[in-house]
């Protein structure tokens, strides 16, 4: 057994999967980077509650569901059915932080804080502007807009979870009624067309079918205003190309020394490190080391929140 399969302790099971509605199985399971195949669907859901089977049936095609069905005829040992079982909950493991522990990836994203230089360098497109956060979990890059001066914010996210945190967050301050959280995914936007100035979407848009894509590129562009402006901060690496070849530019502001992600506390720290970065050792080994609650993003092994592509739509 691998170290990093000693370290990463997954704390959902399978019957988590009853969090996500329709529309989100839908989408994860038909987009081919979460390499979830029928059956091994229908191997981690041998033996489960009909109403997981039932829910999960629900969200396949007709020609899906049958051999679904076929798939959870076959017998299978206890150890299959758990490795299974495995596998699709570590492929799903963001969204069920998402959906099921919202208030874990809050913990993590406050200690995430975005490089101050983005925001100061978008601050046109944003002051007095009517902007969308698409994926904008629990707001951190919302309340950054309305720092910089953003007349309103609609705030699009599909986990009911995270939204449920934003709304309260946005339920204690007066200033911040000026953020609207909306029920929505990048492919559905509940806004008109040409009806923000400019949309933004902070680490959840990529060039993926389920977290974007063409089609969610397009309904951005549906919303934003002929010179708007996208702008999409803290992309993935591996989709530097893809922006590029869709016209987007580059900007990365420059950095002294070390970011680090700050944790509320050195528990805090070691819980996050456990559960988000299990598989990487030299996070635990650094903290350890170290016996403070900052780890800096080189040793997580991520690129820093230090940058962004921009479109002018
Ligand atoms: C890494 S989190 C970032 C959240 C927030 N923008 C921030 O900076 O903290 C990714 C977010 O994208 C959302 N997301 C995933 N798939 C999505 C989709 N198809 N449409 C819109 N949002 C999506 C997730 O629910 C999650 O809130």
């Amino acid at each position: 057994m691998a170290s990093s399969d000693v370290l990463f302790n997954n704390p959902f099971s399978i019957d988590d999967l009853l969090v996500f509605d329709q529309e989100n199985l839908r989408s994860m399971l038909a987009c081919s980077h979460s390499q979830i195949s029928i059956q091994l669907l229908a191997r981690g859901l041998h033996a489960t509650s009909p109403a997981l089977v039932q829910h999960i049936a629900a969200s396949l095609s007709p020609e899906q569901q049958q051999q679904f069905q076929q798939e959870l005829q076959y017998p299978l040992t206890g150890q299959e059915t758990e490795q299974a079982r495995k596998e699709i909950l570590d492929r799903l493991f963001w969204e069920l932080v998402y959906w099921k522990t919202p208030e874990l990836y809050e913990e993590l994203t406050e200690g995430e804080r975005l490089h101050e230089g983005i925001f100061q360098s978008i601050q046109s497109d944003l002051a007095e502007k009517i902007v969308l956060d698409a994926g904008a979990g629990s707001g951190r890059a919302s309340f950054e807009c309305l720092r910089f001066g953003a007349a309103r914010v609609y705030a699009v996210e599909p986990s009911p979870g995270l939204l449920h945190l934003l709304r309260k967050k946005v339920q204690t301050s007066d200033k911040d009624q000026r953020i609207q959280p909306l029920a929505g995914r990048f492919t559905r936007i509940p806004l008109p067309d040409q009806s923000v100035d400019t949309t933004i979407s902070c680490s959840a848009f990529t060039a993926l079918d389920d977290q974007g894509g063409e089609e969610g590129l397009a309904e951005l562009r549906r919303v934003t205003k002929p010179d708007g402006k996208i702008i999409i901060i803290w992309p993935r690496t591996e989709d530097l190309d893809w922006f590029q070849a869709h016209d987007f530019h580059y900007v990365s502001m420059p950095i002294q020394g070390e970011m680090s992600v700050h944790f509320r506390s050195f528990e805090c720290a070691l819980h996050s490190a456990r559960l988000f970065y299990g598989h990487n050792p030299a996070v635990m080994d650094y903290l350890q080391k170290v016996q403070k609650p900052e780890i800096p993003f080189s040793v997580i092994g991520m690129n820093p929140p230090r940058d962004y592509f921009w479109l002018a739509v």
